[in-house]
């Protein structure tokens, strides 16, 4: 037998122990459960991942020094006074955690009609920046631009008669949002939605010469039930007259999304953001996928009530739901996270 014929046999023989048909066109050639089966075959073939620079960290400031306030609608989450807003900062940076989000509990006696207060340049939030930057924190410090905390109705805008008034709310906006940028905030998140802001601030802070700071726009904010315990937080919860359905956008509505960002990415905006998060998971993708532009997404207050009350229960486990929560937002497209969790999630994922 030549070398050739013996070879060829050897292929025949190797044909003939192979099944008659050759496998393809689904099970079992197919077979998904493969790259599942191991640690770190699931490590490899994973698509998106969640790490600390994906948090942001919302923090509510409260006056006095050593002042840890608890807030009885988010379990662990305490109003801090500025000299601990600084230690919470300090933690945050250890953590890896790129920035935070601060919001103050405003006394009220200082809330008024007109939300001077909101203007003051030392008030809570505009104090709670600078002892940061004073600490020189390698953290971006983000502040809301929007009058609620501020006003006596509770409102983001300004009242004249039964109607939150759109351009003058703008000129407000605009004294707060100058105020913040001279405290150095990094980052202004205007989450008002009046119509025209994130243009006539963009230009404000041109003028002023702050031309690096960041605008994170609230383009897509929905009027939702699940800000209640961010109210009681920031202390507004009894004084909000109505609702704020004719600015938030109606929870009905996802081409109108698309159109807000489009007008706010227009008029200046660096980010945008949509919020809630959970529930609004399509159009966190939406945005992501047809901008393409850093998209975050705000994982509220209602919904961190939701989890956290059940944690407490026992009836869903704290750490696997929290950071599956968070991990949507990273399917979903998302940049980054706006969470309460953020510290907790951020020690899991050094771990
Ligand atoms: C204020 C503001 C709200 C939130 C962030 N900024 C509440 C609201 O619009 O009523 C909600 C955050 C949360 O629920 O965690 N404009």
């Amino acid at each position: 037998m030549s070398s050739r014929t013996r070879a060829a046999g050897r292929l025949t023989d190797t044909a003939a122990s192979l099944p008659a048909e050759s496998l393809s066109g689904g099970f079992p050639a197919i077979r998904m459960r493969r790259n599942r089966k191991t640690p770190w075959s699931r490590r490899l073939v994973a698509e998106h991942r969640l790490s600390p620079s994906d948090l942001i960290w919302p923090m509510f400031v409260v006056d006095g020094e050593g002042q840890r306030v608890p807030v009885a609608s988010m379990p662990d989450v305490e109003r801090l006074s500025v000299d601990l807003i600084v230690e919470a900062a300090k933690e945050a940076v250890d953590l890896g955690i790129p920035a935070v989000a601060l919001f103050p509990f405003t006394d009220p006696k200082k809330r008024s009609e007109d939300a001077q207060e909101a203007f003051n340049g030392d008030n809570l939030v505009c104090r709670a920046t600078r002892a940061i930057k004073k600490a020189k924190l390698d953290i971006g410090v983000i502040l809301d631009v929007a009058l609620d905390p501020y006003t006596s109705h509770g409102h983001d805008g300004l009242l004249i008669g039964d109607e939150i008034a759109n351009d003058e709310t703008n000129a407000a906006l605009v004294k707060q949002a100058l105020v913040q940028a001279e405290a150095g905030a990094d980052v202004l998140a205007p989450s008002d939605m009046m119509d025209g802001r994130i243009g006539i601030i963009r230009a404000a802070l041109e003028s002023a010469d702050f031309k690096n700071t960041q605008i994170m726009s609230y383009a897509a904010k929905y009027a939702s039930a699940f800000y209640g315990p961010f109210r009681d937080a920031v202390g507004s919860t009894g004084l909000l007259k109505g609702d704020k359905r004719t600015y938030q956008m109606d929870p009905a509505n996802t081409e109108e999304a698309l159109r807000e960002v489009a007008i706010d990415l227009d008029e200046g905006a660096d980010m945008v953001m949509v919020k809630p998060g959970m529930p609004y998971l399509d159009i966190v993708q939406r945005v992501s996928s047809e901008f393409g532009v850093p998209t975050f997404a705000y994982q509220v207050s209602g919904e961190y009530a939701m989890l956290a009350g059940a944690f407490e229960r026992g009836w869903l486990d704290r750490d696997k739901t929290m950071l599956e929560s968070l991990l949507a937002f990273k399917r979903a497209g998302a940049s980054g996270v706006l969470t309460y969790f953020a510290p907790r999630a951020a020690k899991l994922l050094a771990d």
